[in-house]
């Protein structure tokens, strides 16, 4: 082998050790986050013997989807660009059964000392034009590696089941009328948006009043 193939083999695996350890980062600050929302949850559950979350699902961007946006949004090709830029490469999506869930949860979050908050965008008090609601957190978060400390950030998005089926029907037809989508079909979605955001009210008033009836059996088991 030339002194110049083994140079360019060497430098290609360099290059394969830094990529592989840039996506590892991703994957353990989900991790460290995933970790965070099970321990909110269990406690949740044992303390209050109720549970504010219904799933959480987790990804990391695969390398496609990340070149595609670094064209897309015209961005520096390189590590230190795309960490910088795309805040969105390790995502935890939450769901919750109502609402004010989201916003408890949110706090709980913020409040951790080693997580720090990047950006915060309310789509529930500010619904999207389309009608999308949902609660986006960029989270900082931490990682402890062998030889340094990275700081890496993920998108988490917050929202409730009704939330959660109606952006997955959008989603849905976004993708199959690639994004020339009929206005008929872009109203009905803004209604059934609508209807959403009530149905999510309605439910919240429900368990706030099965709640209340449910204090008031267990003082009256008390005296
Ligand atoms: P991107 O650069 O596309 O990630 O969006 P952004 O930086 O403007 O951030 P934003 O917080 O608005 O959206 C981030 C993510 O939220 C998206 O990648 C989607 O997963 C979700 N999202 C935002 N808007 C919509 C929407 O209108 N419909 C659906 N179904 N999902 C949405
Ligand atoms: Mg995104």
């Amino acid at each position: 082998m030339s002194y110049k193939s083994v140079i360019e083999l060497n430098e290609l695996k360099v290059l394969k050790t830094e990529l592989t350890r840039f996506m590892m980062s991703y994957k353990f600050a989900l991790d460290e986050l995933n970790t965070k929302i099970d321990i909110l949850r269990q406690e949740f559950q044992y303390i209050h013997d109720y549970n504010p979350i219904e799933h959480v699902k987790s990804r990391v961007k695969s390398p496609e989807s990340i070149l595609k946006k670094v064209y897309r949004k015209g961005y520096d090709l390189s590590l230190s660009s795309i960490k910088e830029n795309i805040r969105d490469i390790a995502g935890i999506r939450i769901t919750c059964s109502f609402i004010s869930d989201i916003y408890e949860l949110s706090e709980l979050l913020q409040k951790q000392k080693d997580l720090r908050l990047i950006d915060y965008k309310d789509y529930i008090n500010n619904p999207k034009q389309n009608g999308y609601q949902s609660l986006h957190l960029i989270l900082e978060v931490p990682i402890f590696m062998s030889d340094r400390v990275e700081h890496i950030c993920v998108e988490v998005q917050i929202r409730t089941i009704a939330m959660d089926f109606w952006a997955s029907l959008e989603h849905k037809i976004y993708y199959n009328y690639n994004k020339e989508v009929p206005q008929k079909l872009v109203n009905d979605l803004k209604d059934t948006a609508n209807s959403t955001a009530q149905l999510d009210k309605k439910m919240e008033s429900i368990h706030k009043e099965m709640n209340k009836l449910k204090e008031a059996v267990s003082f009256e088991g008390n005296i």
